[in-house]
């Protein structure tokens, strides 16, 4: 299989890397794409022996060119557009973090790659136009976030389905007070008690506002309408997510938490092989799954990914846009963890929504929106 990884320097990224190394005679890598962190693509290039290398500034594109002359190296957002253009890929892995995301993969589905995407901002900016490029170009979209991986795997006939239920840690903040929640320093909402991922990705685990764009990615991978979306908070991660039919079956898939599975599953879809993770999965040594509501007054972002995706148009896109920079500002200690979500809803209320929207005009209410967040800072 051949394909190329956009954000393998992150932490999706280098667990992709990971199950690569375990089955180097499936895959062969045609290209890498870092953002600033070249001492980790420099391990890569050694490990994966790519054609090309994509990093976001020219300099550090520079650098890699002196130290590796044989190399393709190319730099910035169309570096990245032309990587996931080159039809020499069968699969990409989309898994940059933020908007990043989002030309490279229509780019992608436009020269009739399939994509492994991890980066949800992606269809919670774009959902309706990324999807309808994927069918109309017989494009796969393979989730990788377990929640949507577990989904496509419990997922048989749509007409069937009753309900998608998706499940939630609760993040670290799932037994604390409000008021605690209000008072997080940065170092406590990092601190996930179930997963090691990304800060963007941990904060909006905190928040649960990542579980809010979850559903928008499901509402959007499934065509499942608001109101056959179900959250429901599982403490454990065992159960990644599940699909209840109209009969009342329930078809869940689990496993012990770890990113390595939903990601080599989407690497090596429809097959399934012996990987990198060692753990088989026991029912006895799971012991006990608890279930219960989120608590929707403690984590309102989930309300407010709600109300973005079942209004569409131009908010969900809006919304991202607004949380990534509150998101920026409280890991650089400008703003508290519960403004996040008081300056997003701010952003979204004064906004005015755009339906049926051209991929331009999501942009420029993305940009917008983000300059609109940054100046709440000047507002305090
Ligand atoms: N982590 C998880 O377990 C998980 C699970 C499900 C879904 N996801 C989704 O997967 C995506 C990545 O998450 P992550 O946790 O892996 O994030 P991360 O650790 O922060 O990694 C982000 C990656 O994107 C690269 N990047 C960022 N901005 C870039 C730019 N402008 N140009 C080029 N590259 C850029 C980074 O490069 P440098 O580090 O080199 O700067 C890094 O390789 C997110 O959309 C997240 O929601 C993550």
């Amino acid at each position: 299989m051949k394909i190329s990884i956009l954000g393998s320097t992150g932490s999706i990224g280098r667990q992709a890397v990971e199950v690569i190394q375990k089955m180097p005679d499936y895959f062969d890598i045609v290209s890498i794409c870092g953002g600033d962190n070249i001492d980790e693509l420099r391990k890569q290039i050694k490990i994966l022996n790519p054609e090309n290398v994509c990093v976001k500034s020219q300099q550090n594109a520079l650098l890699l060119k002196k130290e590796f002359p044989k190399l393709n190296v190319l730099y910035g957002d169309e570096g990245l557009i032309e990587v996931a253009s080159d039809k020499t890929n069968e699969r990409i892995l989309v898994s940059v973090s933020g908007k990043t995301g989002l030309k490279p993969t229509l780019a992608a589905i436009e020269n009739k790659i399939d994509v492994a995407l991890a980066n949800k901002e992606t269809l919670v900016m774009a959902g309706d136009i990324v999807m309808a490029k994927a069918k109309e170009n017989g494009v796969k979209i393979l989730p990788v976030d377990s929640e949507h991986g577990a989904i496509h795997q419990c997922l048989s006939n749509r007409e069937e389905v009753e309900k998608l239920i998706i499940t939630a840690s609760g993040g670290p903040f799932r037994n604390k007070t409000i008021d605690d929640i209000k008072n997080a320093t940065v170092e406590e909402t990092l601190h996930h008690p179930r997963w090691n991922m990304g800060k963007k990705i941990t904060i909006d685990s905190a928040t649960l506002m990542n579980k809010g764009l979850e559903v928008i990615e499901a509402h959007h991978l499934f065509n499942m309408p608001y109101e056959k979306i179900q959250v429901v908070v599982h403490p454990q991660s065992i159960v990644h997510s599940a699909v209840e039919y109209v009969d009342g079956s329930v078809i869940a898939q689990l496993g012990f938490p770890s990113m390595h599975i939903p990601i080599q599953y989407t690497l090596t879809y429809p097959h399934r092989y012996e990987g990198i993770e060692t753990r088989n999965f026991d029912f006895i040594k799971a012991g006990r799954l608890d279930f219960e509501a989120p608590d929707l007054e403690k984590f309102p972002c989930l309300k407010l990914a709600f109300e973005a995706g079942k209004q569409g148009g131009t908010l969900p896109a809006v919304m991202n846009a607004a949380n990534e920079e509150a998101v920026f500002m409280f890991l650089n200690g400008k703003i508290s963890l519960w403004e996040i979500y008081e300056i997003t809803k701010k952003i979204m209320s004064e906004h005015n929504n755009i339906l049926n929207p051209s991929l331009e005009q999501i942009l420029e209410q993305d940009k917008i929106a983000r300059e609109k967040t940054k100046n709440q800072l000047l507002n305090k």
